[in-house]
């Protein structure tokens, strides 16, 4: 049944390009009016989502569904939609006024009258001066840019520009507006005062926005909703609130916001084990289901260790930076690194206890159809360390088109210099890609079976390093609990997500 608050509806999306799927079978309702916004790194398939909500692109499978007619096929110049791109082809030689016409000059709307016989007929014509006198001035009026209408494109700023870029958009009064990281090339404070005009401008206009960008807090800021996508598939669906408080897994919890992705393990009711310490919880698991946990930085409460001990943990501060408002501490307690921030100061080397209140810790449903592993990272000879062992991964999946110079710097295709040494990753590998052997230092990891479970025509079995960190696969061979084995996994098979923002780790 077609929801009437629907305006689109995306069910069953895929679009394969070269055999390769880049979105893979979203299923997506928008609701009429909204700010919507697609939120993803690099490559996950947003811009070509847009492009076929728009009707560049066809779907490979799937419909498209807009006030509930089927437009999968629908061409562009067809659809109520209009977009606005990061690169805005604007006319250098043209003014404002005549930039924002130029469309309107070509349209043709359709008219009834009567033909010689007196039947009654559609035909088009174009609008009048007038007419496009008073579209133009109004969207003049939404972009704020009234006083500037006869000024030259050439001597606009970026973000003036764009605004023109926009107004072009939304000169032909469409139901939906798409924006394509329209923001992209602006600074940092342009971008800002923007972002802020264009939630004025979809307040002013009532119509729907489907706006596209991977940077978190931008989605934040602007959205109604926010449609998190990770490799063509769509995370979480859910208000920035939902998404900031409630991430569905870590990979969500990752890009929304520095954030402690932790391994935990659930005790008893209502207790979950992390960083070696067991703490209450408010969320119920069933009892030694390893769970992940994300604690924002904020939430972590810094008590300075006098000379009573606590139970609680500790740790030592190794890192202090001043944000504007508060402190970034990056607090190391044995193998873990904790992010916190607080408004009191304290010193560098300092010892001190960190606790968290109940309701402050998220526990999350550990995938099942993957191993994923929070606290890996990558060494001095870019090496990533899972489980506190070395697999030989290509650090250059974390940037499109990088390479690594023999200095062992990652350098962007733009060039840009990056020193991934010391970052935290959280490293994901499919259940099929692990293999054990038996006995101990035969491969990448040693472990121990903990669980093998018969599924009919396979077993599932679960090792446990001496770290603690387990590992999933799955097998023809019987293992019993308690065997020795060592883990192997191909470094190819090993896909990476960076913690926090590639820009962090940039060097001069
Ligand atoms: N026309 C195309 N032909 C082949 N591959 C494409 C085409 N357009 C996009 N891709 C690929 O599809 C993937 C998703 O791209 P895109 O939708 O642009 O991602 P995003 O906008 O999230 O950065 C990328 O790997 C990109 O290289
Ligand atoms: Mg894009």
């Amino acid at each position: 049944m077609a929801n009437e608050n629907y305006i689109i509806s995306l069910k069953g999306v895929s679009k394969v390009f070269d055999g390769v799927t880049v979105v893979d079978d979203i299923n997506l309702n928008i609701t009429k009016g909204e700010f919507v916004t697609f939120l993803g790194p690099s490559g996950c398939g947003k811009t070509t989502t847009l492009r076929m909500i728009a009707g560049f692109e066809t779907p490979t499978n799937g419909q498209i569904t807009l006030n509930g007619q089927d437009i999968t096929t629908i061409p562009p110049h067809k659809r109520p939609i209009n977009t606005v791109f990061q690169r805005y082809a604007l006319f250098p030689h043209l003014d404002v006024y005549d930039n924002i016409a130029f469309g309107l000059k070509l349209k043709r709307i359709p008219y009834q009258t009567k033909n010689r016989k007196g039947e009654t007929v559609i035909k088009t014509r174009k609008l009048s001066r007038q007419e496009i006198d008073e579209k133009v001035m109004r969207v003049l009026k939404i972009i704020d840019l009234e006083d500037l209408e006869n000024r030259d494109i050439s001597t606009l700023s970026g973000g003036q520009q764009q605004r023109v870029a926009i107004a072009r958009a939304i000169v032909n009064e469409p139901e939906i507006l798409l924006l394509d990281e329209p923001l992209g090339a602006l600074d940092l404070k342009m971008r800002k005062d923007m972002q802020l005009e264009l939630k004025d401008m979809h307040k002013k206009l009532g119509i729907t926005f489907i706006y596209v960008t991977h940077d978190q807090e931008e989605a934040l800021t602007m959205s109604d909703t926010i449609v998190v996508m990770k490799q063509g598939t769509i995370q979480q669906v859910g208000t920035p609130i939902d998404i900031y408080n409630e991430p569905v897994n870590a990979y969500v919890a990752n890009f929304i916001g520095e954030s402690n992705i932790l391994n935990g393990l659930i005790t008893d009711k209502l207790k979950v084990k992390l960083l070696n310490h067991i703490y209450d919880c408010v969320d119920d698991f069933p009892i030694n289901e390893r769970v992940d946990v994300v604690i924002r930085p904020e939430d972590v409460i810094i008590i300075p260790a006098s000379n009573k001990e606590m139970d609680l943990v500790k740790g030592t501060i190794t890192d202090k930076i001043f944000k504007g408002i508060h402190y970034q501490y990056v607090i190391q307690s044995g193998k873990h690194e904790i992010v916190a921030q607080s408004t009191k100061d304290y010193e560098v080397n300092s010892e001190v206890y960190v606790d968290v209140e109940k309701e402050n810790i998220q526990i999350m449903k550990k995938e099942v159809k993957k191993n994923v592993f929070n606290d890996a990272y990558i060494d001095k000879n870019n090496n990533v360390m899972i489980s506190e062992s070395p697999f030989e991964v290509d650090v250059t999946q974390l940037l499109k088109g990088s390479h690594v110079d023999e200095e062992l710097y990652l350098i962007g295709k733009d060039g840009k210099k990056y020193d991934l040494r010391d970052a935290d990753v959280i490293a994901e590998i499919e259940i099929k890609d692990v293999n054990i052997v038996d006995g101990h230092d035969n491969g990448n990891v040693n472990a121990t079976v903990v669980n093998s479970i018969y599924k009919g025509d396979h077993y599932a079995v679960l090792v446990r390093t001496d770290e603690e960190d387990d590992f999933i696969l799955d097998t023809q061979d019987v293992w019993n609990d308690g065997d020795a084995v060592s883990i192997i996994v191909k470094p190819e098979n090993i896909s990476l997500t960076l913690k926090g923002d590639i820009s962090k780790y940039e060097v001069e």
